[in-house]
This record gives C-alpha cells, sequence and structure tokens, in this order.
C-alpha cells in the first residue's frame, strides 16, 4: 500500500508577534511551495526518510521530543493507539526552512494526513491542527497556534488566540510577491526576545500590540470589500511597528525599502522576523520591476503569489 498527502506553505500578512499576546492576525496559504509525505508499506519497521535532509531514521531510535518522532506519535495516538505501520515515510518539501513560510508546520500537518490516509481515515482541519499544535510547541516555545490553523485549514484566516479562527472571503484576488533574505531565522528565537523585551517594558509593547491588531482588523475589512489595492499603507505600517518591536533586520529593511522604491504598494516582513521573508503588495503591472529590484537589493529567491478566496 501507498499513500500520500501535502501541505502548503504560509504567510502572516499582518499581526505577526501580536497574535501570540491576543490581538487578531490574518494568515494566508502560500501553494507554490509545499510538503508531501508518503507512506509505502515496506517488510520492517516504521522508517521516516527526510529526503532532503539525507537522513532516514528509525521511528522506534526517535526521541520522544524530536519534532517527526512527536507528530507521529500524536498522530497514532488520535487514531486510536494504532501501532506503528511496518512501512517508510517519505518527505519531501520546497519549503525553505527556518524563513517565516511555515515549514515545519507543513511538515508536520502533511504527516498527519498521510497516516490517517495510510489507516484509512480522513481528520477534520481543526483536528489536523490541534495535533500539530502540541509540536509546535517544541519547535517555538510559545506559539500562537496561527501558523498550524492556516496551513490545516487551506485558507486565509482572521485569527484570534484562543478565542476564534475564522476563515474569510477575498472577492478580489491580489498578487504579492515574496521575497528571501535567504538568512535562517528560528521563530522560537525572535518569539523569546520579544517576550523578554514585553517583560521589561509592558507599556510600550502592549500599545505596539494593539496598533498590530488595529491593522489586523482595517486589513481583512479592506480585503473583504473588494479593496486589497488600498491594503499597502497598512502593511508598511506594520512593518515600522515590527521594527520597534526588535524583530526586523537591516537585510529585511533594505527589501522592504527597495519594494517600496520600486512602486510596490507596500512592504513589511513575514512572520518571526530577523531574517527569512518579506512581503511587497503590488499591482499587476509592477511586477516585474518589484521582482527585479528586490533581487538587486540582495533577495536570495523571489515568488509571486496571488491571494485568493479557495
Ligand atoms: C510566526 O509565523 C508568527 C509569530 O507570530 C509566532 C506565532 O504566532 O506563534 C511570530
Amino acid at each position: 500500500m501507498i499513500v500520500t498527502a501535502e501541505a502548503p506553505g504560509k504567510i502572516i500578512l499582518c499581526g505577526e508577534h501580536a497574535v501570540v499576546y491576543g490581538r487578531p492576525a490574518i494568515a494566508v496559504p502560500v501553494s507554490q511551495v509545499s510538503a508531501q509525505v508518503t507512506i509505502e508499506e515496506n517488510t520492517t519497521e516504521l522508517l521516516i526518510h527526510a529526503r532532503d535532509l539525507n537522513r532516514l531514521d528509525r521511528y522506534s531510535d526517535l526521541d520522544p521530543s524530536h519534532p517527526l518522532g512527536a507528530i507521529i506519535r500524536l498522530t497514532l495516538s488520535a487514531l486510536g493507539d494504532a501501532a506503528p505501520p511496518n512501512a517508510t515515510l517519505t518527505i519531501d518539501s520546497t519549503i525553505p526552512i527556518a524563513s517565516g513560510l511555515g515549514s515545519g508546520t507543513a511538515v508536520s500537518t502533511a504527516i498527519v494526513r498521510a497516516l490517517a490516509k495510510y489507516f484509512g481515515r480522513n481528520f477534520d482541519a481543526p483536528t489536523v491542527s490541534s495535533l500539530v499544535y502540541e509540536v509546535e510547541k517544541i519547535h517555538h516555545g510559545t506559539p500562537s497556534g496561527i501558523d498550524n490553523t492556516v496551513i490545516a485549514f487551506g485558507q486565509p484566516v482572521f485569527f484570534i488566540r484562543n478565542q476564534s479562527i475564522e476563515t474569510f472571503s477575498v472577492p478580489l484576488p491580489f498578487r504579492l510577491i515574496i521575497a528571501d533574505t535567504g538568512i535562517h531565522s528560528p521563530t522560537k528565537i525572535a518569539v523569546g526576545d520579544v517576550r523578554k523585551a514585553w517583560e521589561a517594558d509592558h507599556v510600550k509593547y502592549e500599545a505596539l500590540f494593539d496598533r498590530c491588531g488595529e491593522i489586523a482588523r482595517a486589513a481583512r475589512s479592506l480585503i473583504e470589500s473588494g479593496l486589497p489595492d488600498q491594503l499597502g499603507p497598512l502593511l508598511t505600517d506594520n512593518h515600522r511597528l515590527l521594527r520597534e518591536m526588535g524583530v526586523s533586520s537591516p537585510e529585511l529593511d533594505t527589501l522592504v525599502g527597495a519594494a517600496l522604491n520600486a512602486e510596490a504598494l507596500g512592504a513589511k516582513l513575514s512572520g518571526g522576523g530577523r531574517g527569512g521573508n518579506m512581503i511587497a503588495l503590488i499591482a499587476n503591472e509592477s511586477e516585474a520591476q518589484v521582482r527585479g529590484a528586490l533581487l538587486n537589493a540582495g533577495a536570495k529567491r523571489v515568488l509571486a503569489t496571488v491571494i485568493s478566496s479557495q
């Protein structure tokens, strides 16, 4: 028997970091990049083949806190304490790691879906999301849950931690360019640093988070009203707030500046920051210009994506 499953990448449109502190944020799936998992019966035991990392591990050898071992264990338990199958689980991913595009989250999500399929089951999005959230805690420390939510639902989400998950419609699709600084930046570190800074200065950080939350609400309203071309100033303002939080970097600021100089409508870092990716909102006709400016300014890779209701 052989089964396959996949999960898309994601970006945060606005509200990252503030979302950890209960403010709303918007995230959207990015289907140009994805993680794929194949499970094929073998005659030995459960083996995990991470093709990109060139690693082959026995499931039985993995430490319980290892993210791959943990998501498999949690999924088997959700499948009614199923025994690990005699099979090889192969992971392939086109999502760059530690870059704010949800690589680890997408791999976990694809594993849950593939294992469920292998056992003839199909978990709904909230179940997949909550299993993956358990592993996010190993990756990220204090994750808000937005990454596992947007990837499991596969639709734009307006997310408030421990309160609500709302998918919403995008009557007029809009175009974003995503540019990678090439700097690996684990989310856990940026999230931990923001926590320390917040503990040292609640007043300043609460005010920054409030403003990010207002941006997320205003952005949703523009998108739902079919006015996404007016999102630009909100995104750029969100970048300024993230800089004040201390999660930008010279490379991110350079790419944001280059996109704006090339007439992007707005631009910001996306995700944990310090490295990873930035996004720029563009009008169709300026795509080549913005793309060229970002590559000239040092972007290691640039991809364009259209945000729509899926
Ligand atoms: C990471 O994609 C988004 C952060 O807000 C962390 C989180 O929400 O868990 C930086």
